[in-house]
């Protein structure tokens, strides 16, 4: 079962100005993503900011429509037809954000926080509820926490009310864009692990998104590699542990920082551009095996063996 079916998706979005062919500027974020993420598995995509990542997480969560394509949460379309989305569909999908320090009200007790997706969507709740959820991100004991605010929180513990705020109305799906890429290095693993365990006791589905594999590779099931909004190469987490294929994929292995490194800097500072028009394989003028072809034809995504997929030229 799919708990999410992206299907050709791009979103562009405009830019100032015209480029050297005098054709308008825009980004293109993403360029024609399809991608599909079983039920109750943590999927990883990974890539170097600026790669597309936020832009698919802000589209399966609702808040950035697609400029083309579909988007299906639960077999049922999250957008219709003329754009609008299916509120009943969005409600099964909550987000977690990067920042823990800017992700709650600071006027707001962690319990108010926790407690506005139930207030958002009209459903009856009590205190229970509330010291419920927090007892789930091992914000324990509850009491302990809800009448305080955020900035009487460390930042793992913000972290973890965040998931109490992302749990509390049952989602079935839950993305959560670099949540540890702004924590301490010596507490990103208990918030890595809170995510496993929270997949573990709920069959809920994880979209992580990061720009470091080797974080991706210790909880998720299955991994995307995106890079210039485009998939380069998918498989499950031993598929891309054991044979990364793609030269990018490769790539983020031999630059990435280790979890107990201090502070997760971009992984091999890429000046992506986005808004250049590339022809062939976006990655070419990286890759030290690019041959002639890759500067004239894109390689499409192909299953290289079970499961795992790869877009270059090389397979
Ligand atoms: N609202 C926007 N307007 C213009 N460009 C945007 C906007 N949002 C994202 N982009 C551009 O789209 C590309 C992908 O961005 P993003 O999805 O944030 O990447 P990532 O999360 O991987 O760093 C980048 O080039 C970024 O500058
Ligand atoms: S298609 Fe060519 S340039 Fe692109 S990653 Fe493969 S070998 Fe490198
Ligand atoms: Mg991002």
């Amino acid at each position: 079962m799919l708990a999410i079916e992206l299907i050709d998706v791009k979103k562009y979005f405009p830019l100032r100005g015209r480029d050297k062919d005098g054709e308008k500027r825009i980004v293109r974020a993403l360029d024609g993503v399809s991608l599909s993420i079983e039920k109750g598995k943590i999927h990883a995509i990974i890539g170097e900011t600026g790669s597309g990542k936020t832009t698919v997480a802000r589209i399966i969560t609702g808040l950035t429509e697609p400029t083309s394509g579909s988007v299906k949460i639960d077999g049922k379309p999250l957008y219709s037809a003329s754009g609008k989305i299916n509120l009943e569909v969005r409600k099964s999908i909550q987000m977690v954000f990067q920042d823990p320090y800017s992700s709650f009200n600071p006027k707001f007790t962690i319990a108010r926080s926790v407690s506005e997706p139930l207030r958002l969507h009209h459903i009856k709740f009590d205190m229970e509820t509330i010291s419920s959820a927090l007892e789930r991100v091992n914000l324990t004991p509850p009491e302990d926490f809800m009448a305080r605010l955020p900035h009487e929180l460390s930042g793992g513990q913000k972290q973890r009310a965040a998931f109490a705020r992302a749990i509390i109305i049952n989602p079935s799906i839950i993305v959560a864009d670099e949540p540890v890429s702004m924590l301490d290095a010596s507490i990103r693993a208990n918030v890595l692990k809170l995510i496993r365990e929270l997949n573990r006791n709920s069959s809920t589905t994880f979209i992580l998104i990061s720009h470091d594999i080797s974080m991706a590779l210790m909880i998720s099931d299955n991994l995307t590699v995106i890079y210039l909004g485009k998939i380069k190469e998918q498989g499950s987490r031993d598929q891309i542990r054991n044979n990364p294929l793609h030269p990018y994929s490769q790539l983020l292995f031999e630059t990435v920082p280790t979890l107990d490194s201090g502070g997760i800097p971009d992984v091999t500072y890429a000046d992506i551009d986005a808004s250049v028009r590339v022809h062939g394989c976006s990655f070419a003028d990286r890759c030290k095996f690019a041959k002639s072809i890759c500067f004239e034809t894109d390689p499409e995504l192909k299953e290289v063996e079970q499961g795992h997929l790869v877009a270059c030229h090389l397979y």
